[in-house]
């Protein structure tokens, strides 16, 4: 097996982008990564507890990997969001002695040392808050996109989430760490930078007292080369309409925004502790629309919060239909214990949530094709990102998904494509 490893994301894009990180730090320390099919002598779960079903894949997951272990002595080292709830890394440790580590999602950095140690016990190392480090070797992915953090944690205890408790307090990163490491990435070669942080309009607000995102992004946008911003998460409550504008002015800048509403209900949204209304969240969209009119729009919704009538149901269904995104990421509410609403009377049973998945998903379904079915006949600047069966995936200015034909020279370029036909909310182009 020699020195090799194995690297099993599980979560947000946070987590795929801290596993290029753990594959930065074992390469440096002298591990290649295992053929697809061989066993490998390290393997890290990189995990996420968000909903409950991110927590039974990685349990499910650990019982084939003590096959491993027992097999070829495989070191297994179980990291990310899991490890950091209340009691879990000593759980683990109990139920899974097989586990050679057991680290917090501030501790990624101690793995080479750790594995320089020959313990039979599992190791365990949780900080409780972050450090930050910087100059963290990175083994990025093979794409036209590369992740960069600007700020880490969350402040915003929304009652669902388990993210605040298991990642800290917000801390952003300098200013200047960032602009570095973007114009590196820029000289190598990437044309897209998605800008990574939980709420990125907080940015710098720990550091010097008010938020400097929308700065931020002119800076990043002033670099030399052609390249793509994106970032992602934006909070509703704090987008404002400096940002707005910055994007609105920036060919850089993708006009497509992921801005989650979670719910359409105000008495919903107040106990989610959101910290916007119906009416507020509608005029941000407004706003976003005034300034930026072929912008795209994503969110995430949930349903079946603590004590969601039919009619709150109904208040989150207007607002998809009254938005129109391009794209609804759905998410059944999931109990987290440890935070505020795993608490609540009034759970809501699963077959009531599924239901209203469901009618969710149908809505977005019929909005998806119409949007799809009016940008035929459209043209958009798309960065070609990925060869596929002699087709190129790319991402148009606004965030939609467009297939077409082209030579795999053509990727990591942007490209004018006219859109000639879509399929459900498929878009298919030729390059003009
Ligand atoms: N910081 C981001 C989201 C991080 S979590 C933001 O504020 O938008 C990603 C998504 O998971 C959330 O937007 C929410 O819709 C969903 N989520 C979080 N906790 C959840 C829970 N307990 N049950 C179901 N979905 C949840
Ligand atoms: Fe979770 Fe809310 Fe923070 Fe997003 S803003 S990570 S949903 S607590
Ligand atoms: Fe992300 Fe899951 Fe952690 S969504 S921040 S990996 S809990």
């Amino acid at each position: 097996m020699g020195n090799t490893y194995r690297i099993i994301t599980y979560g947000c894009q946070m987590n795929i982008h801290e596993s290029e990180k753990i594959a930065g730090l074992l390469e440096n320390a002298g591990y290649t990564e295992a053929n697809e099919s061989d066993p490998a002598a390290v393997v890290v779960l990189n995990t996420c507890c968000v909903r409950e079903s991110a927590e039974t894949h990685v349990l499910g997951n650990l019982g084939a990997l003590k096959k491993q272990w027992e097999k070829y002595g495989t070191k297994i080292i179980v990291c990310g969001c899991m490890t950091q709830a209340n009691g879990t890394a000593q759980k683990l440790k109990e139920r899974c002695p097989f586990l050679f580590a057991v680290l917090g999602t501030h501790n990624i950095e101690r793995i080479p040392a750790l594995l320089l140690e020959n313990s039979k016990k599992t190791l365990v190392e949780i900080k409780e808050e972050g450090v930050m480090h910087e100059g963290t070797p990175v083994k990025r992915a093979k794409d036209v996109n590369a992740w960069v953090n600007i700020m880490y944690g969350c402040n915003n205890f929304c009652t669902y989430c388990i993210v605040p408790y298991v990642r800290g307090r917000e801390r952003s990163r300098e200013k200047e760490h960032i602009l570095a490491e973007i114009k590196n990435l820029i000289a190598s070669g990437y044309t897209q930078i998605t800008l990574l942080g939980q709420n990125v309009n907080s940015y710098d607000i720990d550091l010097h007292g008010k938020p400097m995102f929308a700065s931020l992004l002119s800076q990043i946008a002033d670099l030399d080369g052609t390249f793509r911003i994106k970032f992602m998460t934006s909070h509703p409550k704090d987008l404002d309409k400096d940002v707005v504008s910055v994007i609105a002015q920036s060919e850089k800048l993708s006009k497509f925004i992921h801005l989650p509403a979670q719910s359409g209900s105000d008495r919903v949204l107040h106990l989610m502790n959101r910290k916007y209304t119906r009416a507020e969240y509608l005029k941000k969209i407004d706003m976003i629309r005034e300034k930026i009119p072929n912008a795209g729009l994503s969110a995430d919704l949930m349903v079946g919060f603590p004590t969601e009538s039919e009619e709150d149901f109904q208040d989150t269904l207007s607002l998809a239909d009254t938005v129109r995104y391009n794209n609804l990421y759905t998410f059944i509410y999931s109990p987290r214990s440890g935070t505020p609403a795993a608490t609540m009377d009034g759970q809501i049973p699963l077959a009531d949530k599924k239901r209203r998945i469901q009618e969710l998903i149908d809505l977005q379904f019929e909005i998806g094709n119409a949007l799809a079915a009016e940008s035929v006949g459209k043209t958009y600047t798309v960065l070609a990102a990925e060869s596929k069966n002699g087709h190129i995936l790319g991402e148009t200015e606004c965030g939609k998904a467009v297939t077409f034909d082209g030579d795999a020279s053509l990727i990591g370029k942007f490209v004018r494509v006219k859109i000639t036909q879509s399929k459900n909310s498929k878009l298919f182009g030729e390059v003009l």
